[in-house]
């Protein structure tokens, strides 16, 4: 078996952020290594989207370093290389009158001479990006004739065919029933197992999200755990916000 060193791919330290008067986030340091599968799980509040925006070079922290690829988070071509779903994008963008292969299409760069990506290798990521989400069979169908776990992919679908090495997810299975919302985790796993795709998600869903995750990072303004998820959810700081732990086999 291929024997595999694991590179930090997001390195954050000491980092604070406040909106106005109002501090999120505070003295926040972790590192996530490639092809890490992470849930950024913490209450309501707790600064789980601001910490995904900041990672995305969306916000800037007002202290600390925030390093992505080894580098800093301004770099133009890191926009290349992460694609992101914000939360409730399923939801609010339901009603645009466009087809499945329209909306995936959107996430792609075609022609864009900073990359030099041609239309035909464009057209190509967006054939994968369907048939790897699996809805290849909609292509030409409305995406607010879907359901919303079909939308989900649609979504995911249209992050793939920016061909990213990172993906970022702001709870990506708001909405859904609990079945479909495991069915959705093992889908992330596999893609992240079969590309080495790194991904973060935020989520509220403990007990879907700790039977999939790899590792967990549970934010509450500060940093209340971050590791394995088996060791998170055993931990006294995690309990203490979230009860006994959820991970009942
Ligand atoms: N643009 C903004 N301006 C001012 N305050 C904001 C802004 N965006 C978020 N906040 C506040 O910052 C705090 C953290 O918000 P954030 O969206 O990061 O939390 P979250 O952990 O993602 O919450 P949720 O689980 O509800 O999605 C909240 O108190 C929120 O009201
Ligand atoms: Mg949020």
């Amino acid at each position: 078996m291929q024997v595999k060193h694991p590179q930090p791919i997001i390195e954050v330290q000491g980092l604070n952020f406040s909106y106005g008067a109002h501090p999120i986030l505070k003295d926040i340091s972790f590192t996530i290594e490639e092809g890490d599968y992470v849930a950024v799980l913490g209450p309501n509040g707790g600064g789980k989207s601001t910490l995904l925006k900041i990672i995305l070079g969306l916000l800037d922290p007002e202290q600390g370093s925030v390093r992505v690829f080894g580098e800093g988070i301004k770099k133009l071509r890191h926009r290349e290389r992460i694609s992101y779903v914000p939360q409730r994008a399923a939801q609010e963008e339901a009603q645009f009158p466009a087809t499945v292969a329209e909306v995936v299409a959107s996430g792609t760069v075609a022609g864009s001479p900073l990359i030099g990506r041609t239309q035909a290798s464009s057209q190509k990521a967006v054939r994968i990006a369907l048939s790897t989400a699996d809805i290849g069979q909609f292509a030409d169908r409305l995406v607010y004739n879907l359901s919303g776990g079909e939308r989900q992919r649609v979504y995911i679908a249209r992050a793939l065919a920016g061909q990213p090495k990172i993906l970022v997810l702001d709870e990506p299975t708001a909405g859904v029933d609990v079945e479909a919302q495991q069915h959705f985790y093992r889908f992330l796993k596999q893609i992240n197992k079969d590309f080495g795709l790194t991904i973060l998600f935020a989520s509220h869903d403990i007990d879907v999200i700790t039977h999939q995750a790899d590792t967990v990072l549970c934010i509450n303004q500060r940093l209340v755990s971050h590791g394995s998820t088996d060791d998170v959810v055993h931990s006294a700081a995690f309990r203490q916000l979230y009860g006994a732990h959820p991970r009942q086999h």
